[in-house]
């Protein structure tokens, strides 16, 4: 068994990468990864030397890195490669659209080309757009409301549209806001924490009152690997953790946990335009085919502060150079 996992070296992808060369004792796995800002290789510093392993650096827009990473053939193609950060697809739509939708479309090609066997594609369930009651489940309508969400959409019809058009044997996972190790500091929970462990302030969007639906890296990574496996071709699965907190209640659970105080360390800012009060999904069908989450998130969160204050190498020089000039374009002036 080989597979082509792309945006490997990213925060899910080098989770997945990890858990499915420890769980598949035969599998083989080649990693192609564009190493972008996200794409780190110190994420998967501990598996480098493993000989079941095989990294390619290159662009999913790229049909000649895909071809090359291919090489003479695998038996399943893992997305992962993608521009992942709601508040700088605001900043800059463009990257998203090339890599989100043009990317998607390279690598179904090949699937088409090459009759590879399988090919999953990671979406997310922002895709469905604010859900301000019920879950969404995986017919609902998608209606996106930023530019990162709309280029996922955008992945995912390409992905059904090769389905229904050409037969391609196609599976999309649709996962809920994920955190845990590796995760790049730029996402609510990793700069909540870096932040609050340099006795920086953090920034609450709006009223903090916003749901998400936390789910663990590991289990996120296992739905997929599940999914994979065991999922209907042709069919989507939505992969959530059934941890719905509000923003606000996470930052106090960080603040305390990392000993500071919400009056001095919590800045409200002007809130993220369009922003999506709520996400929730119906995760029945993933369930029905073996998979559920196992990590508890209160649990799972003091866990993660641990992880970052334990990896200060980890992740010290990411907040360098190009992280300090976004974070500045996207909070100075708040
Ligand atoms: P984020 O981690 O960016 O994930 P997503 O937007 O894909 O859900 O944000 C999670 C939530 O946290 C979201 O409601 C926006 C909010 N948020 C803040 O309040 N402040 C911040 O600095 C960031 C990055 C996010």
């Amino acid at each position: 068994m080989r597979w082509l996992v792309t945006g490997g070296l990213g925060f899910i992808g080098s989770n997945f990468i990890r858990l499915a060369l420890h769980e598949r004792p035969s599998l083989e796995v080649v990693n192609l990864d564009a190493m972008t800002y996200a794409g780190n290789p110190a994420n998967l510093r501990d598996i480098e030397a493993e000989p079941r392993y095989r990294f390619v650096q290159g662009d999913i827009c790229d049909p000649a890195a895909v071809a090359h990473a291919i090489g003479d053939g695998v038996d399943a193609i893992v997305n992962f490669a993608a521009e992942t950060h709601v508040d700088r697809s605001i900043l800059d739509p463009e990257a998203f659209l090339r890599t989100d939708i043009l990317g998607t479309h390279v690598l179904l090609e090949a699937v088409r080309e090459r009759s590879v066997p399988r090919y999953l594609q990671v979406s997310t369930d922002e895709v469905y757009g604010d859900v301000s009651e019920g879950e969404s489940t995986e017919n609902d309508p998608l209606r996106p409301r930023s530019p990162y969400s709309a280029s996922k959409a955008g992945g995912d019809l390409q992905v059904l549209a090769y389905r229904a058009t050409y037969g391609t044997p196609v599976l999309i996972t649709r996962g809920s806001n994920t955190y845990g190790p590796y995760q790049y500091p730029e996402k609510l929970i990793p700069l909540f924490v870096t932040n609050l462990l340099d006795g920086q302030q953090v920034p609450v969007y709006g009223d903090g009152l916003q749901i998400r639906d936390w789910l663990h890296v590991q289990d996120h990574a296992r739905g997929i690997m599940h999914v994979l496996e065991c999922g209907e071709v042709g069919h989507v699965y939505n992969i959530g953790g059934g941890n719905p907190w509000t923003n606000i209640d996470i930052t106090r659970s960080l603040v305390e946990s990392c000993g500071r105080s919400m009056d001095t360390h919590v800045r409200y800012v002007i809130d993220r335009p369009g922003h999506d009060r709520r996400y929730a999904v119906d995760t029945t069908k993933a369930r029905a085919l073996g998979w559920a989450p196992r990590k508890d998130f209160a649990q799972g969160l003091l866990e993660t502060i641990a992880w970052y204050r334990d990896n200060e190498s980890w992740w010290r020089p990411l907040k360098s150079g190009e992280f300090l000039d976004y974070y500045k374009r996207q909070y100075a002036h708040r």
